[in-house]
């Protein structure tokens, strides 16, 4: 997508010499062994052709990219009721979370929206904070001056703990079991490379034998953390501030128990490799802009002067909220959003036929550089006050937008710079890989090979 081609969303201009708007003159890229070998260059391809909509034939279905950010926010914001999350969606993850909130539609997804909402206030997820810094602490502490550490394994078992503790306040060795497997499993399942993402859970594969396996001791666990629960003084229940607390004083036709497993599985699939993909990405691109790390470090040195970070802090480290943005701008975890129209609509001058698939690339979008000058280079402080008030709303959302956004994403954010905050005091990340990363589209925006840096204490 070049510069030149200025905004093409349905406010933009209409050069004298383009042909009415027709389906058969969008770009349409037949290429179903590419997308299913290599997303992300197919996705890259795409971002190559001068267009906001470029449609494409998969497998005989036909779909839509639509990369502009006014009509990125038209899907997702002002015309939001007319879309539904898709069968694509549906087809992959509907049996493991089907009745959880990232799938639920209409009046279903507002009532259990608006039951779940309270445990994710600000005043509530900055209870976390103490947790979340301590969860820190524990992975700086398991490594040694001058090792090399494997970042994203590091950072999930950050984040595994830090859910452990928020979704179920219970010891992480105790659900460790059941979750590590159960996440893992889940990942290889819904990989586009193995035999199981095309197969229903039933079919004996080593990968869904797993799935089945780990999912069963999950339910397990979990019946007897309930089982606890409910057997506890009502004083101590009122004390807990987890999300599986919350979830039990629902009513049972709000929360029945199928509901409740699908609801913290949905917390868990969306918030555990999501955040650390983040951290790893972070440390990645601090390690090899060493200006960067020095400028985040200088400013939690005069801020913090050692002490741990609260997220009362975080509001007095901007630069560290700019290298966060910064981070999900260019490796954005949900690399793409997914939108089937339930009505036929009209996209930037296009007809689009009721259930066609639209992908609604944040990988595309975050690196255009219609709206961000060098947009392959790490730059935090392009994030300026002015910059934002220019860059248009939808040129930038890692965590989606309008009623779906995500729910986590205070959360996250939070989680994230508490652990950078944490970590980048205590040392110094030295690169070990460096760019350019080799990626992969799989439920998440994932590197192919360990991402590896060596870190050095800070004395
Ligand atoms: C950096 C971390 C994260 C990123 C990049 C991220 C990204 C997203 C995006 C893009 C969506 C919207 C999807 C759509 O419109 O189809 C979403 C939805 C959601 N996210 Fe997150 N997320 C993150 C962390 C979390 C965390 C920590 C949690 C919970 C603990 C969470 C829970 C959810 C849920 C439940 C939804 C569905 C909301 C709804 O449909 O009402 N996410 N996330």
């Amino acid at each position: 997508m070049v510069a030149q081609q200025e905004a093409r969303g349905e406010s933009g201009p209409v050069t004298p010499d383009e042909t009415p708007p027709r389906l058969g003159r969008l770009p349409v890229v037949h290429n179903t062994v590419s997308m299913l070998r290599d997303p992300l260059g197919f996705y890259d391809a795409v971002g190559e052709v001068d267009a906001d909509v470029v449609g494409y034939n998969v497998a005989g279905t036909t779909g839509y990219f639509v990369t502009h950010p006014d009509l990125v926010e038209r899907i997702l914001v002002t015309d939001a009721a007319d879309y539904e999350k898709g069968q694509l969606l549906r087809d992959s993850l509907g049996e493991f979370i089907g009745e959880g909130l990232f799938l639920l539609e209409g009046e279903e997804w507002k009532q259990q929206r608006t039951a779940l909402q309270p445990a994710f206030y600000r005043e509530r997820i900055a209870t976390y904070g103490d947790s979340m810094t301590a969860f820190a602490h524990e992975t700086a502490d398991e490594w040694a001056d001058g090792e090399r550490v494997d970042l994203l394994p590091a950072m999930r078992t950050y984040t595994l703990r830090v859910l452990g503790k928020t979704l179920l306040d219970v010891d992480i060795d105790r659900t460790a079991e059941s979750l590590e497997p159960l996440l893992s499993a889940l990942r290889e399942r819904l990989d586009p490379r193995t035999l199981s993402a095309y197969l229903p859970l039933w079919v004996p594969t080593p990968t869904n034998r797993r799935v089945r396996e780990s999912r069963a001791a999950f339910e397990a666990t979990l019946d007897d953390i309930i089982a606890e629960r409910q057997g506890e003084a009502e004083r101590h229940r009122e004390a807990r501030y987890d999300v599986l607390s919350l979830l039990l004083s629902l009513d049972e036709s709000t929360m029945d128990r199928e509901r409740l497993g699908h609801q913290l599985l949905t917390f868990l699939v969306a918030g555990h490799d999501t955040t650390a993909l983040t951290l790893t990405y972070a440390w990645f691109l601090l390690a090899n802009n060493p200006d960067a790390q020095r400028r985040l470090q200088a400013e939690l040195d005069a801020t913090l002067g050692g002490a741990d970070p609260t997220p009362a802090d975080l509001f007095e480290l901007p630069y560290l909220d700019d290298v966060l943005t910064e981070t999900l701008r260019l490796y954005p975890p949900a690399f793409t959003t997914f939108r089937q129209p339930t009505r036929p609509v009209t996209l930037g001058g296009y007809d689009i036929e009721p259930d066609a698939q639209l992908t609604i690339p944040q990988w595309l979008v975050h690196r255009d550089e219609r709206w961000y000058d060098d947009p392959d280079a790490f730059r935090p402080e392009r994030w300026t006050d002015a910059f934002e008030s220019d860059l248009p709303d939808y040129a930038y959302y890692p965590f989606g937008g309008g009623p779906r956004h995500c729910i986590g994403m205070r959360f996250a954010r939070m989680e994230a710079k508490l652990a950078l905050a944490t970590i980048a005091q205590r040392y110094r990340f030295e690169a070990v890989t460096e760019p350019p990363l080799e990626l992969a589209m799989r439920i998440t925006l994932s590197p192919t090979e360990p991402v590896v840096a060596r870190v050095h204490e800070r004395t």
